[in-house]
């Protein structure tokens, strides 16, 4: 491919356009701190001057979550972080992102910005570090992409002319998520970035982290919702499968190359809800099959991580005067797990039961899918099942983690 290197000058065509988020069936009003959604888009102009650029492949760069070799970006959650000098940020993202694409992006631990982004064009993300005790002190830069569905291809970053280019610290351990649209965050306030895996990966504050989940999968390997193939298959490739893979690839996605990445000392698994749906006609013992095979294969991948699977208490129904939970799988999820224990080579596959910790008002009334209440729950249980299970201690960081769930009463005495 060709990295555009031809830039930029500081010419803004600032855009007042604002992107809506959904409350309640209400379009969540704008504050200064959340909802700012910049389109700051750079004219290309002779200013190599004011810029230095830099490729994709670039080593200071470090990507996280899965990305091909075109530096276009699957999956849930994906982002690349580097350290800078200096106070501007600008990333051109190339032919192959999708217009309109929501993206999340931070200087340090300071609140995530979110910006819709323009396909062929270079955004500047930075322009300036208020904060900082000097523009020469060194701080991080990490983006986030914050729609599943779609994705970004970076083309290329930029640093304002004499700024430095920084490698960031990598955190020693790694947490992978295997799941479907309930951990890829689907009908959440900002989708992935709300999501119970990012909430408990980034709350945590010291793991990194990678989701690999798309709404409507199954594990078993059959056509789901649209999802040609099952995790059983999917998970071991770089694309997700969907509609931007078979424009791409059609049928047949690149092999994930694990070695890309830092093997997981955790895998946590959320998967079966829709193949428990009968309209993709999963019978039991092909869920036991698939899911069974999934958890060998990932052994396989890292024999060292400690496979987390969950059971699924994510719906519920009225019953009478009150409601019940409509699990999926509710016998065969333990099954799974008790027969690698008994095979006696499974102390490695835990459950984590999820019985309990919802309710049904933290489940969207329209979409069957958690609020972002229900996902902070999720995330907070985790977390504790984390420490007590393997002895995972969060890190005292104060680094903003939930974005847009800020809900305080400053009114004493009524
Ligand atoms: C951002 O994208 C969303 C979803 O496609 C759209 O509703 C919104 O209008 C876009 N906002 C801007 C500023 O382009
Ligand atoms: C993107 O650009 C490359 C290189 O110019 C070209 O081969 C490819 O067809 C373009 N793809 C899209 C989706 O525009
Ligand atoms: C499930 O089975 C029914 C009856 O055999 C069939 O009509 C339907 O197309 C199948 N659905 C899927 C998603 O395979």
């Amino acid at each position: 491919m060709r990295f555009l290197t031809s830039l930029v000058s500081l010419s803004l065509l600032a855009s007042s356009a604002v992107a809506v988020i959904w409350d309640n069936e209400q379009i969540r009003p704008p504050t200064e701190k959340n909802t700012k959604y910049p389109v700051n888009l750079l004219t290309a102009s002779d200013s190599k001057k004011e810029w230095d650029t830099y490729k994709p492949s670039t080593k200071e760069i470090s990507w996280k979550g899965r990305w091909d070799d075109k530096f276009i970006s699957w999956w849930t959650a994906p982002g690349f972080k580097f350290g800078f000098t200096g106070d501007k940020v600008a990333v051109t993202f190339g032919n192959y992102t999708n217009d309109g694409v929501l993206v999340a992006y931070r200087v340090g631990g300071l609140d995530w910005e979110f910006t819709n982004i323009t396909t062929s064009a270079t955004h500047l993300l930075v322009s300036s570090r208020p904060h900082a005790p000097s523009t020469s002190s060194p701080t991080t830069f990490e983006l986030r992409v914050s729609n599943w569905g779609r994705g970004i291809q970076v083309a290329g970053i930029h640093l304002a002319k004499g700024s430095k280019l920084l490698p960031t610290k990598k955190h020693p351990k790694h947490i992978e998520f295997i799941g479907d649209s309930i951990s890829s965050g689907q009908y959440a306030s900002y989708g992935p970035m709300s999501s119970w895996p990012y909430l408990t990966a980034a709350g945590l504050g010291n793991v990194e982290y990678s989701i690999t989940a798309y709404p409507g999968i199954c594990v078993t390997d059959k056509d789901c919702w649209g999802n040609p193939r099952g995790q059983v298959f999917q998970w071991k490739q770089t694309q997700d499968g969907n509609w931007r893979q078979q424009e791409l690839y059609g049928l047949k996605p690149q092999p994930w190359n694990f070695k890309k990445q830092q093997a997981a000392d955790v895998v946590v698994i959320n998967i079966g809800t829709n193949d428990a749906n009968e309209h993709n006609n999963v019978t039991r013992s092909e869920f036991i099959a698939a899911y069974t095979k999934m958890i060998t294969d990932i052994h396989a991948v890292w024999p060292r991580a400690q496979i987390v699977v969950m059971s699924l208490y994510f719906g519920f129904g009225q019953s009478g005067e009150g409601y019940v939970a409509g699990p999926g799988w509710p016998q065969e999820i333990p099954q799974i797990v008790k027969s690698f224990q008994r095979r006696g080579r499974g102390d490695y596959v835990h459950l984590f039961d999820t019985k309990g910790i919802l309710q049904h008002n933290d489940i969207g009334p329209g979409t069957w899918h958690p609020t972002d209440t229900g996902h902070m729950k999720v995330a907070s249980e985790l977390r504790s099942y984390l420490k007590v299970k393997f002895g995972w201690e969060a890190e005292e960081s104060g680094d903003m983690v939930h974005s847009g769930t800020y809900i305080y009463n400053d009114w004493c005495c009524y």
